[in-house]
This record gives structure tokens, sequence and C-alpha cells, in this order.
């Protein structure tokens, strides 16, 4: 058993719902864990004597759940800031011969390690992550992942319609997806998900096929795009003509259900926004790519309306931080232009719990909650000069949230998980390990 005392904040319950009462904040908290799950999280005072014989290490700083970042591309890790394009040319310009590398079952290690690595010095604990369609490289995530005994959920890339050497078969695409769920099950932290790339890269076969691989296994999730870009859209529309709206083409397919996860939804009906809720789907809000790639500014209001689960992606390499801070930065200033205010504890709360729910991972981490395991991170309002100057004397709203407008890496003192040390700032990454 170990104590952490210190400054504790966390936000399991959306404040949209549960209003101020979702905020849990321990200004002389303490937070026990005993082999790698939350024993107990609280006021200091109240829990100092009862838990007398666990060593107690002071983390000074502010005590968060590790970040939870709900979609990402790993093998776009070099490719990020890539120039000059939206994403149909810019799939083809830069990231389709990029991810072509990641036949080589080294390179996809390497790519896998520093990814990891970067993700924990950004104080991301839990990852819902792309991989390609290379069997392979999802070997070595999970590898890389078990190593570290972080919380990741990846799958094969499926993508029969993809371009000359990154293209499966439907046959091909089933056989390495079974076999990666049969190789991973219950290893670790590790969760399979179902990934179709999106609608223009898979055959109407492949995608039927996928819908029943997602239904004949209970515990694995269905990840892929939905809604991101205009030219996107129209493609889809004239591809399907049929279909009502681009989610439509998914459902179609069994692919909208409780377990999958849409990238984006930037520009979404209420009729489709109104069938996922029903099905009970979630999305990713992804603010650094959509600006990036210019396609669009996601609409939070109109998914809270329907009732959404929602989570935060950074979706490297169109994302341009690995940095969730950075990426709720953003959110703030596309909710701005939407005409609404994202709050700083409700932000904090899509980053953790919000996007754990998304992953259904939520009874596992994202809330310090008692039995959860014990991910979570120290940041530092004092990183840097400017941040101290902003943050002094200010109440724990306007800390959080000048930690949310100016915060990066930087801000991250340290990442832990399930109670263990992962990453220090300053530190060389693995020497922890
Ligand atoms: N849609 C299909 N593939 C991708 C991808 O790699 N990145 C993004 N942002 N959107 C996609
Ligand atoms: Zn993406």
């Amino acid at each position: 058993m170990k104590a952490f005392r210190g400054e504790i904040l966390s936000v399991p319950e959306d404040p949209l719902h549960a209003g101020p009462a979702a905020i849990r904040h321990y200004p002389d908290g303490l937070l026990v864990v005993e082999d790698g799950l939350v024993m107990a999280c609280g006021p200091y005072a109240e829990l100092s004597s009862r838990y007398a014989e666990a060593p107690v290490e002071a983390l000074p700083g502010l005590i968060v759940p590790g970040f939870v970042d709900a979609h990402v591309h790993y093998p776009q890790t070099e490719c990020i800031a890539s120039h000059g394009a939206q994403l149909l040319e810019w799939l083809d310009r830069h990231i389709f011969p990029a991810e072509q590398a990641f036949a080589d079952p080294a390179h996809a290690a390497a790519i896998a390690a520093f990814f990891l690595d970067e993700l924990l010095r950004n104080g991301t604990t839990s990852a819902l992550v792309f991989a390609t369609v290379h069997a392979g490289s999802v070997d070595a995530l999970f590898r890389a992942a078990l190593a570290r005994d972080m919380r990741i959920v990846s799958g094969k890339v499926l993508m029969d319609q993809g371009p000359p050497g990154l293209a499966d078969s439907v046959a091909q695409g089933r056989a390495e997806t079974e076999a990666l769920i049969a190789r991973w099950r219950g290893r670790g932290r590790l969760g399979y998900a179902v990934t179709p790339r999106f609608a223009l890269t898979s055959s109407d076969a492949q995608l039927a096929d996928a819908g029943k691989i997602v239904a004949s296994h209970t515990d694995v999730l269905m990840h892929t795009h939905l809604s991101e870009n205009l030219g996107e859209i129209a493609a889809v529309e004239s591809r399907f003509p049929d279909a009502q709206d681009y989610l439509d083409v998914y459902d179609r397919f069994g692919l909208v259900g409780p377990r999958s996860v849409f990238a984006h939804c930037v520009h979404m009906s209420e009729r489709a926004l109104g069938r996922m809720a029903e099905a009970g789907a979630g999305i990713a809000f992804c603010p650094t790519s959509n600006l990036f790639l210019g396609s669009g500014l996601f609409d939070l209001a109109q998914s809270d309306r329907h009732g959404l689960k929602i989570g935060i992606g950074t979706d490297v390499g169109a994302g341009t931080s690995f940095s969730i801070l950075h990426t709720l930065g953003e959110a703030y200033k596309i909710c701005q232009l939407r005409g609404a205010s994202l709050d700083p504890f409700r932000a904090l709360h899509l980053a953790t719990a919000g996007g754990a729910r998304v992953m259904g991972i939520a009874d596992r981490v994202g809330g310090l909650m008692p039995g959860q395991e014990a991910d979570f991170i120290v940041l530092d309002p004092g990183a840097t000069p400017l941040f101290a100057r902003r943050t002094a004397g200010a109440t724990l709203h306007d800390r959080l949230f000048a930690l949310q407008i100016l915060g990066d890496d930087r801000a991250i003192a340290a990442t832990y998980l399930k109670g263990k040390l992962a990453h220090r700032r300053g530190a060389a990454p693995g020497v922890l390990a």
C-alpha cells in the first residue's frame, strides 16, 4: 500500500448533468493505492489515520486522473505537421506513403515505443489508437503497451479499397482481425477495436464483415471516422446514394452500436445524432485536427442536446499536438466560434472520465474512484514563468482554465500508471522502467 498527498481534483461525472457535485476537489487530499488500484481518495484529514500504515509521498502540484486520448493514429507520429491539403488529398500525399513503412516490424516497434513515451510525457495514460493495415503494426503497439502496462485499445485497419501497397482483402482482414483478438485478448490492460478506416476505403463486403466481427465479440469496440470533411462526405454520398446520410452507411452494415466510436462528427444532421444517441455510440472530438485540415467546427452543444457520449481525441497526425491540455485549449476556441463557452471542469471531465466512457473503460479509469486503476498525473501550474504569474493566488477554476489554454507537456510534472511513476518531467523516456 502507498499513499500520495497533495491537491487532488477529479470530475468523474459530467458537470453538464451533475452540476457542481460532479467536481471532487481536495485541497489537501490523500490518494491511497494498493496493487495498482485506488483504495481511497479524499481529504487527508479524514483518511490519514485510517491508512496510517501506508507510506506517504507528497506531490506538489495538482493531481488529476491520467488523460484519455479517444482517437489517435500512432503510425502518423512522424507525419505530424505535414503541409498543405485537406483530408482526402492529405491522406494520399502524406499519410498513405508513411503508413506503408509499417510493413516493417522493426519500424513499427520503434515508432510504437516513441509514441507511447510521448503519450506519457503528455499525461495520457489510456488511448484508442489507429494502427495500420498491417497486423504487425498492432502487435508492435500492443507489445510496447504491455511493457509499459498502459491501457491501450487498438486494431488492425480494414481497408480493402485502400491504395496499392496498403490494401487488404475481406478474407485477410477478417483472418488477421480474428487472430489479433485471439492473440491479445485478456493481456495486460489491452483492448481490441475492429477498425474499418472509413466508408471510402472498404468495400460493402468488408463493411458488412466488420459488422459481423463486432457482433461476434462482445468485448471489442468498433472504431472509425465519420463526417469529418465536406469533400469526404460528398464522396460517400455519391458512392452510397441510397443511404440517408453518412452514419446510415455504417448503420446498414451493423457498425452503429454502444461499442462504436466515431472520430470527428463535424457535419451531422439531427437525425444522425439522434440515431447515434439511440444506439449508445460515442464521439471523439478532435479539435486540433479539425482546424489543421480545415474540416470544420464541431458543434458540442448540438451533440449535447442529443446526450451523446463524448471524448477528446488528439488525432495526431492530422492533430497538431499529443497534449490533451493543448487540445482542450483548441476545443475551447472551437466552442467559442460556435457561441458556447467550454467550462474547464467539463473539459477535464471530457478528457478523462468522458473519454473513458466512450472507450467502455469508465469502470476502470478516469475518475480516481475506489476500485479504479490508479492512473494519475501531476499538473504544474507554475511550469513556466507565465503560468506561474497567471495562476498565483488564482481560484481552482482559473488555474485549471489557465492550464487548458496555456498548458502542454511542460505542465505535466509526472505521470503515474497504476500508482507507479512512469514519467517525470525532464527524465529520459524509459529510465524509470
Ligand atoms: N479518415 C480516414 N483516414 C483518416 C486519417 O488517417 N486521419 C483523419 N483525420 N481522417 C481520416
Ligand atoms: Zn483519425
